[in-house]
């Protein structure tokens, strides 16, 4: 299984993001690794991926978890590239220690295993917005200087969301650490919110989101509305 440009692996190829990121690898003519989680039952569809166009030949779907860094080694030996987008995700806050020790752990692990494969150039991270906009500075424009303040969030901000913005933030850091202390070529894209069409099963969370704040069906509303608070707030300072 040897695309045209060569093998790259896409952690968590059951959500949202990571399976348009397979479509179109694949499309570009790639060979693809896919990790995702451990289904002793064998429940979960996925054909979805395995009908891709291309993914007979080119798609292999192996299985790992964050939790169990080590398990990422098979799925990046002899990749030239690595984008990782799982994330674990606790949006009602309920384990916030162990998601943020389970991201970072996870990560290393999949950067360790980059490393050791001797192949891998480039490591993709998937972080998020939620990395560099709350440190209590209200500065409308941000750039790599600037980080999420851990501490401003465990104080000002509510506990919905906590987990997930200390999680990314803590992540991003150690990923990038790591990358300059073992001369690894990591690079991190930080999305806002992605909504659109979905290719896989699950209803993805940021496109629930988005729609809640049109139909009120969620709680997840709430962090829509600080983005258009923050948005009225930056047309009001134009005015
Ligand atoms: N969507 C957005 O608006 C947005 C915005 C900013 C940043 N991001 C970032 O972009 C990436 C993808 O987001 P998404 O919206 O595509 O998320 P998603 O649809 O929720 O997908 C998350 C993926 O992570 C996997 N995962 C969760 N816990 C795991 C664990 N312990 N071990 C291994 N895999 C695990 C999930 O697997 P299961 O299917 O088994 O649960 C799923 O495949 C994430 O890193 C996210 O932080 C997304």
């Amino acid at each position: 299984m040897e695309g045209d440009k060569g093998t790259v692996c896409v952690t968590g190829g059951t959500g949202f993001v990571a399976s348009w990121l397979i479509k179109n690898l694949l499309q570009e003519g790639y060979a693809v690794r896919t990790t995702v989680r451990v289904d002793p039952e064998n429940k979960r569809d996925l054909s979805f991926l395995n009908s891709l166009p291309g993914a007979a030949e080119k798609l292999k779907i192996m299985s790992a978890d964050l939790s169990d860094p080590e398990s990422y080694n098979a799925a990046i030996e002899g990749c030239k590239g690595v984008f990782h987008v799982a994330t674990p995700v606790d949006f009602e806050n309920k384990e916030s220690e162990a998601v943020t020790e389970r991201s970072i752990s996870g990560a290393l692990g999949i950067l360790k295993a980059c490393l050791k494969s001797k192949t891998v150039k480039r490591v993709v991270y998937t972080s998020s917005a939620s990395t560099v906009m709350f440190n209590g500075q209200g500065v409308e424009v941000v750039d790599e200087n600037f980080w999420t303040d851990v501490d401003f969030v465990r104080e000002n901000l509510s506990p919905f969301m906590h987990s997930y913005m200390i999680s990314k933030t803590l992540t991003e850091r150690a990923a990038l650490e790591f990358g300059t202390q073992h001369g690894l070529d990591v690079v991190t894209v930080i999305p806002s919110l992605v909504v659109g069409p979905f290719i896989c099963p699950k209803f993805p969370g940021s496109v629930r989101s988005s729609l809640a704040l049109v139909l009120g069906t969620s709680l997840l509303v709430l962090p829509s509305l600080y983005r258009l608070f923050n948005l009225l707030q930056r047309f009001q300072l134009q005015q």
